[in-house]
């Protein structure tokens, strides 16, 4: 995750550039269960409205839960499929609260209503985060159900009258990019605290549909459109938080935004960003799914590292060997074709390695994702590879 609103106002107010203390054990977003009243174009889980058989029950979250804590798990994001179609889903995470894990809630939003919003504020999230992907049809197109739009925003309008911090989550694609402006004006007019533009991931359904990606230019286009409204606002004194996720090529973006803004500090900025250090699959984030199964991060469904049924999660992390997770937790990562000879690589840390492997079978290609030119990243004579055709993921045909 970017935190892009940080890294702007260090350039209004500098000071001193220091490296970011990283918690003991990863972010842990945690899928719990694979339900969901929707069926999005891109949802990488492949939720839809039936039961999917062998999620955990209350206890194995609870006995679970421990072992996070005793690993120094800092925060956990309690998501789906639509995590509210979980019935123990307030006793979690009134548990998860009452242990002191950040704990944010990763939902749709069409099933917060008035019968259950003071339910939801009691639980304590630190944060909710509601999907939005455009404007009225635009979103339920994508969302593949009228009325989600409405529903999700009147879930927006009840947390923040209940006084739950609450952001919107906006995945960017050619269909939604020209209406980025206005749904950045919803921010205002609803006084929503946080906005996250998460790039779209090829995972799947978000594999499959991966041609409905932005193209470069769009995703130029909006990057700085973000960056200038975010900086816009902290410059009126409004302190909203905006986050990027799914393309750390975002980092070396703003590096370029800042050589027109702020010339003198690109050299700060540029060493707090390799500070963040980029990338953070498989090391500082951590997933685990509706069965058990824990993965280097959300969008590695297909790729299993062990059974929290069989091995303690802290044991299972502690102890993965695989290719994937090794190249993960090697400096620099043993990325290939323009990433490996880019100049910014200590700063993105290699992007996204679902979207390499998905267009190429190979963990290691470069991230087709990445919207920087060749002048940009510093390389010459290497052109962009040509995509192989997606591998699919095959699940009951969802
Ligand atoms: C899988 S959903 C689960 C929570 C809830 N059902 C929702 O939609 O908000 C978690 C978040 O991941 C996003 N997401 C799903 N598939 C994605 C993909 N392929 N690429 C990027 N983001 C994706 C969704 O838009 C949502 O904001
Ligand atoms: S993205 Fe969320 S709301 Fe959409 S189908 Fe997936 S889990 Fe459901």
């Amino acid at each position: 995750m970017f935190r892009m609103t940080r890294y702007i106002q260090s350039l209004m107010q500098p000071t001193p550039v220091r490296p970011i203390p990283k918690p003991k054990g990863p972010v842990v977003i945690w899928n719990l269960i694979r339900r969901c009243n929707l069926t999005c174009k891109h949802c990488y889980s492949i939720s839809a409205d039936i039961d999917f058989k062998g999620e955990l029950s209350t206890d194995e979250v609870y006995t679970v839960m421990d072992d996070l804590k005793d690993f120094g798990v800092p925060v956990l994001i309690l998501s789906g499929g639509e995590p509210l179609m979980r019935p123990d889903i307030f006793d979690i995470s009134e548990r998860a609260r009452d242990m002191g894990f950040y704990v944010g809630l990763s939902t749709n939003g069409t099933l917060i209503d008035e019968t259950n919003i003071d339910r939801i504020a009691r639980a304590g999230y630190d944060y909710v985060g509601i999907s939005i992907d455009g404007l009225e049809k635009t979103h339920d197109d994508f969302r593949q159900k009228q009325g989600a739009f409405a529903a999700s925003m009147k879930a927006v309008r009840l947390c923040k009258q209940a006084g739950i911090k609450v952001g919107l989550r906006f995945t960017l694609t050619q269909d939604n990019f020209p209406q980025l402006p206005d749904i950045l004006a919803l921010l205002d007019e609803h006084d929503i605290d946080k906005f996250y533009l998460s790039h779209l991931n090829y995972s799947g359904r978000g594999g499959r549909n991966r041609k409905r990606d932005a193209w470069y230019d769009m995703t130029r286009e909006a990057m700085n459109l973000l960056f200038d409204h975010c900086h816009d606002e902290l410059k009126r004194g409004i302190h909203r938080e905006y986050v990027t996720g799914n393309n750390d090529a975002d980092a070396p973006f703003l590096l370029q935004w800042a050589k027109k803004h702020y010339p003198n500090q690109v050299p700060a900025l540029a060493q707090r960003l390799r500070f963040w250090g980029g990338n953070a699959s498989g090391v500082n984030i951590a997933n685990i799914d509706n069965l058990g199964v824990v993965h280097p991060d959300t969008f590695w469904w297909n790729y299993d590292l062990g059974n929290v049924r069989d091995k303690p999660f802290s044991r299972i992390w502690s102890e993965a060997s695989d290719d994937l997770m090794l190249g993960f937790r090697q400096s620099p990562r043993p990325v290939k074709g323009r990433c490996a000879d880019c100049r910014y690589l200590a700063i993105c840390n290699g992007n996204t390695r679902v979207r390499a492997y998905s267009v190429s079978g190979d963990f290691w290609e470069e991230d087709p994702g990445c919207y920087l030119t060749n002048d940009e990243i510093g390389v010459v004579d290497i052109p962009r590879r040509v995509a192989a055709p997606a591998i699919e993921i095959p699940v009951n045909n969802l």
